[in-house]
């Protein structure tokens, strides 16, 4: 039955020399039905599902699963599927990114323990999609990454309305008395209304472009909706692409390079993609001992204009961005002006150029011209100063303009509760110049960085029509969320970063442009305040929080956990029965 060892799984599955472990290996898998000729050397394909009925985001991934397991057989693979921990964001508390680092473990131990020659990824919903990459890249085999795709667009009372980015408008009416409690409900049927992940540009649908400018999926994964055919043709093409993978041995380091993640950094600026993709890309980097730090994302960035007219920054949703050319027609207006590596290996074994040089733009609206962007320099704007000495991050295209160049009092929040509970205080001392500062919202500080940066506007202030204010946090924000947020302020100040000295009624000096974000106070009355400085801390109500808490790395350090950052490989000691 044997043929000679050639793959990994045939130290499983057809080793002569310790007889006894290949029968239990191949014995015990035979239960499934499977005949001789799946176990006589061939490549042995995982398809690592999220599937979850907890996941809504990636509730159809049994049959994404399907397709892809049909290309594996049609290439001469044996596709076995296995399920890892799901996280979902709707779902998951405190927050689904607290389990994003326990995700790519299992990842990892699952790839790394199993006969597995070759692996399919199955991202959908934002944190599945770094997860699984975090968790292969550890690893290293072949990897294809299969996005299960967005949700067709929301439609509500004759208007398109776009996950997460309606939540927070309709939010914002609510609390304002412009619609009831009962039009807010009706929504929610209106806006989720087919399988698939959020159907904004958020975080969902930025990381699944970010897997296709890394190289790591086929053209068009990112933006085919869930519920069209072709999703699942492209689910099929990418089983049997594993499987000429494997005898390739494409392994996932010759295609991520820093390269690839500058192409990654400067098609985040180009669509206005989520915030954090930041943190993502960083801790994949960590993975894969690439050098990523904010500032590639302050060089790479530069000058890059969003086109991509999608929600949050722009008014069209995920399902006309696919029928307007989805990203390859973005790589390819990049392309032409020079601003990719054009070199950069994708997992078809082509370049990325050699992929997306015919791509068509059909709609100009939905995907501008460089003359025409939605925003002139859309790329994440880095800001340091002595309030974020490892720097805080900005998306321009999701700011106001107005903003930009502002010096304001501070209104303090020192944790998300108290942020709640004074919010909408009539006697709170603000008004539309103030900058509103939420502290102890890091990774250390609510275990998991919670999305809370883009703090809900005082009631007061929404009644009399005001939409944005600057917002300072050591938090992240839903990549569906818009404002002039500040963002993932490093150190935190649970760990007594700077931003734990502010206090009410400060000046803060923000400069976008020129990156700086400054507390206008004495430098000793600073250090004087941080000596005394008590953090809200968070309660520990689990292991692996504890195990999180005292391990988790800062944001600009991709808030992976300390001792997983580096490449292991796949080599596993035998266990002899
Ligand atoms: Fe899953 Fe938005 S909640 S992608």
């Amino acid at each position: 039955m044997a043929k000679e060892k050639k793959y990994r799984s045939s130290e499983w599955y057809s080793s002569k020399s310790h007889r006894r472990d290949t029968f239990i290996h191949r014995g015990w898998m035979r239960n499934q039905g499977h005949p001789n000729h799946l176990f006589d050397g061939r490549p042995v394909i995982g398809i690592c599902n999220t599937w979850s009925e907890l996941t809504p985001c990636n509730g159809h991934f049994r049959e994404i699963a399907e397709h892809v397991r049909r290309g594996v057989y049609e290439a001469g693979g044996f596709p076995l599927e296995f399920p890892v921990f799901s996280a979902s964001e709707s779902n998951l508390r405190p927050t689904a990114m607290l389990f994003r680092n326990l995700a790519s473990m299992d990842v990892e131990e699952a790839i790394r323990g199993n006969p597995i020659d070759g692996v399919v990824l199955l991202m959908g919903c934002d944190k599945t999609t770094p997860s699984l990459l975090m968790g292969a890249a550890s690893c290293d085999l072949p990897t294809i990454g299969v996005s299960g795709g967005p949700m067709l667009n929301g439609q509500h009372r004759g208007k398109t309305i776009g996950s997460g980015t309606g939540v927070w408008k309709l939010d914002a009416d609510l609390a304002a008395g412009v619609i009831s409690e009962d039009d807010f409900v009706e929504a929610e049927i209106s806006m989720s209304r087919s399988k698939g992940h959020c159907m904004t540009m958020g975080t969902a649908s930025t990381m699944a472009s970010m897997v296709e400018s890394l190289g790591m999926a086929l053209p068009h994964n990112a933006a085919i909706p869930a519920v069209d055919s072709r999703r699942y043709s492209n689910a099929f093409l990418s089983g049997k692409r594993i499987v000429e993978m494997v005898k390739e041995n494409l392994v996932m380091s010759k295609i991520i390079t820093k390269k690839s993640f500058e192409n990654a950094i400067k098609v985040n600026g180009a669509i206005g993609g989520s915030t954090n993709a930041v943190i993502h890309l960083a801790a994949i980097a960590g993975r894969m001992e690439i050098d990523l730090s904010l500032d590639d994302w302050e060089i790479c960035g530069k000058e890059i204009p969003t086109l991509v007219n999608l929600q949050p920054s722009g008014d069209y949703l995920m399902e006309d961005f696919y029928y307007a050319g989805g990203l390859p027609a973005v790589i390819k207006k990049l392309l032409d002006k020079n601003l990719l590596n054009k070199e950069s290996l994708t997992v078809n074994g082509k370049t990325l150029e050699q992929n997306n040089f015919e791509a068509v733009c059909w709609n100009e609206e939905v995907i501008r011209n460089f003359d025409n962007p939605i925003t002139k320099d859309g790329g994440i704007k880095v800001l340091r100063g002595n309030i974020a000495p490892d720097g805080a991050i900005l998306k321009p295209s999701a700011a106001s303009k107005h903003l930009m160049q502002h010096t304001g009092k501070a209104v303090v929040f020192e944790s998300v509760e108290e942020f709640h509970k004074k919010i909408h205080d009539p006697n709170l001392d603000v008004d539309e110049n103030s900058i509103l500062v939420l502290k102890n919202c890091g990774p250390k500080g609510y275990p998991g960085m919670a999305e809370v940066g883009n703090m809900l506007l005082p009631q007061k202030l929404l009644k009399k029509g005001v939409r944005d204010m600057i917002r300072i946090s050591d938090a992240r924000m839903s990549g569906t969320a818009f404002g002039t947020v500040i963002l993932h302020t490093a150190p935190e100040s649970a760990v007594k970063g700077p931003l734990a000295a502010v206090q009410n009624g400060d000046e803060i000096k923000i400069d976008v442009d020129n990156g700086i974000m400054e507390l206008l106070v004495d430098e000793k009355i600073i250090l004087e305040r941080l000596k005394n400085y008590k953090p809200v801390l968070p309660e520990i109500t689990s292991g692996y929080q504890k195990m999180y808490i005292d391990h988790v790395n800062q944001a600009n350090k991709g808030a992976d956990l300390d001792f997983l950052v580096g490449r292991r490989g796949t080599e596993v000691k035998r266990h002899s029965h």
